[in-house]
């Protein structure tokens, strides 16, 4: 009976790649498994190492009773058709390093990632972790050739989210009566909102004076710096994991959520071509649409300083592989 059921039903898989088994890309392997989001392939260079945490987390499903499958490999054919591929792969922080100084060493690393694993999922949304976020999410879609709305960064969602908790703990409020935009590139020129940043609707500049508003936000601005510090040997993972499985949901679901996330910009915002954190549409096509937000001339002004620093180390990064590798035509 169930026999014929079963083979009637044209199952397609709903798969994600994460390309990375650090930290950040096993707890992102983790979330998206017991959120019964997908089934997972975690790739790594690393022999053995994928391999041991997918059969950890394949283990864990005694307790965690989900159905998914976690496999973990170090061959891309191991990959082919995934809806969605997740670049985590790179060197993380150490303490004293901003995120751009990881360009150097990350830049092929991820070129590499997005030029094999699109290879064999040349239908997926390629979504890109590894730092410096905005630089390297514009390398990976020059290597990938995919058209601009299906790769994007995420940084937005996990930046909105460090501003809502400290939102919330300064009101003594519910987290679930929190929500906080935040713009530009991910690091200290970030551009957190205050104007669109809420507790159940109401703007935070009704509920807080502006020199609270300020530290929040700067505190925001530097809350990878702060962990990084606080930690020693690497930066944050369960708050970045988070992040990315709300935009894989998202995306998976085609959900239409409104998230902050690093998208190619094409006029909007006077800018163009540099992926910067706006807020985004997200369905089951990446970036369906962005939104431009009615934005001061002081906040405006905020978001092109930021995209200028990023502009800079775009062109770094292309020079370096262009001069290193064959991945971008010279
Ligand atoms: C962070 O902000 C890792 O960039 C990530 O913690």
């Amino acid at each position: 009976m169930f026999a014929d059921v079963t083979a009637s039903l044209v199952c397609q898989p709903t798969q994600v790649t994460v390309i990375g088994a650090g930290k950040v890309g096993s707890t992102l392997a983790q979330r998206i498994a017991e959120k019964n989001l997908a089934h997972v392939v975690l790739l790594d260079v690393v022999e053995g190492l994928p391999q041991g945490i997918a059969l950890d987390l394949m283990e864990a499903r005694g307790v965690e009773r989900h159905d998914r499958h976690i496999v973990g490999t170090n061959s891309y054919a191991d990959t082919a058709g995934s809806q969605i591929v997740v670049i985590t792969a790179g060197r993380p922080r150490q303490p004293g390093m901003s995120r751009d100084d990881l360009l150097k060493v990350n830049a092929n690393i991820v070129a590499q990632a997005a030029r094999q694993a699109i290879a064999h999922s040349p239908d997926a949304v390629l979504m890109v972790i590894t730092n410096p976020l905005d630089v390297m999410t514009y390398v990976a879609w020059q290597v990938s050739g995919l058209p601009a709305r299906r790769v994007i960064g995420m940084a937005g969602v996990l930046d909105a989210a460090r501003f809502q908790t400290f939102i919330a703990l300064e009101l003594n409020v519910s987290i679930a009566d929190v929500n906080a935009m935040v713009l530009g590139s991910h690091g200290d020129s970030m551009v957190p909102l205050p104007r669109f940043s809420t507790v159940n609707g109401i703007p935070i500049t009704e509920l807080m004076d502006s020199a609270t508003i300020d530290r929040l936000v700067e505190r925001t601005r530097n809350g990878g710096t702060e962990i990084v510090k606080l930690m020693q040997t690497g930066g944050a993972y369960y708050a970045p994991a988070s992040a990315a499985a709300r935009m894989v949901e998202a995306i998976l679901q085609n959900q239409m959520r409104l998230l902050p996330a690093a998208a190619h910009l094409q006029g909007e915002y006077q800018l163009q071509d540099l992926f910067l954190g706006v807020p985004c549409r997200l369905g089951c096509r990446g970036v369906e649409s962005i939104l431009e937000l009615h934005l001061s001339d002081r906040e405006l002004q905020g978001l092109h300083e930021s995209a200028q620093r990023v502009r800079d180390s775009i062109q770094q990064a292309i020079a370096l592989l262009q001069a290193s590798s064959d991945l971008l035509p010279s």
